[in-house]
């Protein structure tokens, strides 16, 4: 990926060109650990094969009358120690992987965060949250499932099976015969199996997202859902996907049962001690050894039903990291610019014959004005005419389609895009809050850095102080998700008071949608005026006095910047600004309380 509007400062760079790779670039930069499980893996399999080995001698011993009692307890002892010294490696192997395991789903969910947050806002648009919660959560969790105890399994079943076979050989070659060709049909069985297996989880972990999807958009729409009585339109729309992923699930039941090598065993272990019966009849076999071979058969037993799951949660893992790289490699528009212009703002705003659409749809036509730094320029025009589009330009959410707009006579994308936004604020039509602290929220702009009497003062001049007192924890109270608990108004204020305190030079001011009370009005109106004062504004209001004060006005219509000019002007000789205007007169008669406001220049502005 090479664009990004966020990066981090010594990011480890993994392996994106498949699933498997990008796992293994991950496990490696724990290369430690992978090493102390495989090394106690392979210990700990040697210890345990030679348990049955030694209880074959202990039947030899036995066999072999008085002379060889005394040697009984020696061997218990040894088994005893064999046991002991294996539990203890296997103990550590345990340990190395569920490290390995929780390190990498750590390490792979950073990833991931990072990744959204440096994608543009296209991307976010194009994704459905439900998606990338699904990712986040369930996806990440098979990653850890994977590699404990998927990974960890398969190689201790093959480990066990490997050192297994040899010590059969190591006891009669003959023995070989069975246990080889049941780990080839074993093998074969098992890539057969997965091969089925994959796309069934696929659908089944697609579907899950989907699944996912319906009840994230229900949850988060519930206001719309319960006012619109769709309760049971909204059931009924998840009991279909939720029968979908139920039918994927069975499907996926219905493979795993189907797995052969548990009955394939059954017939080795048959022919395993026909084939030693045989050889002990023929003298070529002793008892001991006989009672040695079925006891290393049986430890072969173990990996058989150790893969069923294990290999199942390894297909999952893969899927999920498939899904995962899907959304790391997508490709982002807009870049960070790093190395870009990054001087302080003065504020000085430049469109020049702007064209800009969202896909395929035109929504600003060759659009240019000039706003001189401290000036307020107002956006007027009916809805749709592309007014909050124009100002998303400026901080670069989106890039222009063709022409530029210049800040301080730079392009904005020639701006680092951590100086641009760091010194644009907007105060946005739908305002959103984080569920945390009042004063995390409007602290938010400046991080760690914002003092508590910076914060108090920016609360102040935000007329958001004396309610936020009225809270019982005060600024330390807690705003519920997406600021439920908070009125329009006062969420607003709070919105000015995170404006306030990062002291942007350029603020953009969307407002149309707001319908206060007349007393709200009141505080807003003081708060707004304190936070023009000095910036240059784009401003888009339904306010009557702020837009007749401002000192420069754009008239827009269908994406086109029809008329630029101040009040006075417009109302002579533009006819939609006098509709429009009269319009928003009606909307607001006998409402406003005008409050005198003071432009950028400094000059009062009520008549
Ligand atoms: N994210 C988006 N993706 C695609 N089209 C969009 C997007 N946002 C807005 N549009 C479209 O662009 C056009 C202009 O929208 P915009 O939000 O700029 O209008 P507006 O003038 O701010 O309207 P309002 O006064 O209602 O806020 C509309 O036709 C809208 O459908
Ligand atoms: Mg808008």
């Amino acid at each position: 990926m090479s664009n990004r509007e966020f990066t981090v400062a010594n990011e480890y760079h993994y392996n994106r060109s498949s699933p498997i790779r990008w796992i293994v670039s991950h496990a490696l930069r724990y290369k430690p650990f992978v090493a102390s499980f495989m090394l106690a893996s392979i210990i700990t399999n040697t210890f345990y094969a030679t348990v049955p080995i030694l209880t074959g001698a202990a039947f030899t011993a036995v066999l072999q009358g008085a002379a060889g009692r005394s040697q009984l307890l020696q061997i218990a002892l040894l088994i005893l120690g064999v046991v002991l010294v294996g539990g203890v490696v296997d103990l550590s192997a345990r340990l190395s992987t569920e490290i390995l395991g929780k390190r990498l789903a750590t390490d792979a969910r950073d990833e991931l965060y990072v990744n959204l947050l440096g994608k543009s806002q296209t991307f976010h648009n194009r994704q459905r949250v439900g998606d990338i919660m699904a990712c986040a959560a369930n996806d990440m969790n098979r990653l850890s499932d994977m590699i404990v105890p998927g990974v960890d399994s398969i190689f201790d079943s093959f480990t066990s099976l490997f050192i297994t076979i040899t010590f059969i050989g190591l006891l009669d070659p003959q023995l070989l015969l069975a246990p080889l060709l049941y780990t080839l049909v074993f093998v074969i069985a098992l890539w057969d199996y997965s091969r089925k297996l994959q796309p069934v989880s696929d659908n089944m972990r697609e579907q899950f997202g989907k699944m996912n999807s319906v009840l994230t958009e229900a949850v988060s729409g519930i206001e719309v859902v319960k006012s619109t009585a769709q309760e049971s339109q909204e059931q009924g729309k998840f009991e279909k996907n939720a029968k979908r992923y139920r039918d994927f699930f069975i499907q996926n039941g219905e493979i795993q049962a189907r797995y052969l090598p548990p009955l394939l065993l059954v017939v080795a272990l048959t022919g395993a001690f026909l084939h030693g019966l045989y050889l002990v009849s023929h003298n070529q076999l002793s008892v001991g050894n006989l009672v040695a071979y079925m006891g290393l058969m049986n430890i072969i037993r173990f990996p058989t039903f150790i893969s069923i799951w294990s290999f199942n949660l390894v297909q999952l893992g893969i899927a999920g990291a498939g899904r995962i790289l899907t959304i790391l490699k997508e490709e982002t528009e807009l870049d960070e610019n790093e190395g870009g212009y990054s001087g302080e703002m003065h504020g000085d705003i430049v469109f020049e014959n702007v064209t800009f659409s969202y896909g395929d749809t035109p929504v600003l036509k060759n659009i240019s004005f000039h706003a001189e730094p401290g000036q307020t320029v107002a956006i007027v025009g009916q809805t749709g005419a592309g007014k909050s589009t124009l100002t998303r330009l400026v901080n670069r959410i989106y890039d222009v389609d063709e022409g530029r707009i210049l800040i301080d006579g730079v392009d904005v994308r020639s701006w680092s895009m951590d100086a641009l936004r760091s010194q644009v604020s907007t105060i946005e039509q739908d305002i959103f809050l984080f569920s945390r602290s009042i004063t995390d929220n409007i602290a938010y702009g400046l991080g760690q850095k914002a003092d508590a009497t910076a914060i108090e003062q920016a609360a102040h001049d935000a007329q958001a102080h004396d309610f936020i007192l009225n809270f019982k924890d005060g600024y330390k109270t807690v705003i519920g998700e997406r600021g439920v608990t908070l009125s329009g108004g006062q969420r607003q204020r709070i919105a000015i008071a995170r404006a306030l305190l990062t002291d942007p030079r350029i603020l953009i001011l969307d407002d149309s949608t707001s319908a206060i009370d007349s007393a709200t009005e009141d505080e807003i109106q003081k708060a707004i005026r304190r936070l023009l004062e000095g910036r240059t504004t784009l401003l888009i209001t339904h306010r009557l006095s702020q837009i007749r004060w401002a000192d420069k006005i754009l008239v827009l219509r269908k994406g086109m910047l029809i008329d630029q000019g101040t009040h006075a002007e417009l109302l002579e000789r533009c006819e939609l600004y006098r509709r429009i205007f009269i319009h928003y007169d009606a909307k607001i008669t006998g409402q406003l309380q005008e409050v005198p406001l003071r432009s950028a220049s400094g000059h009062l502005l009520d008549d």
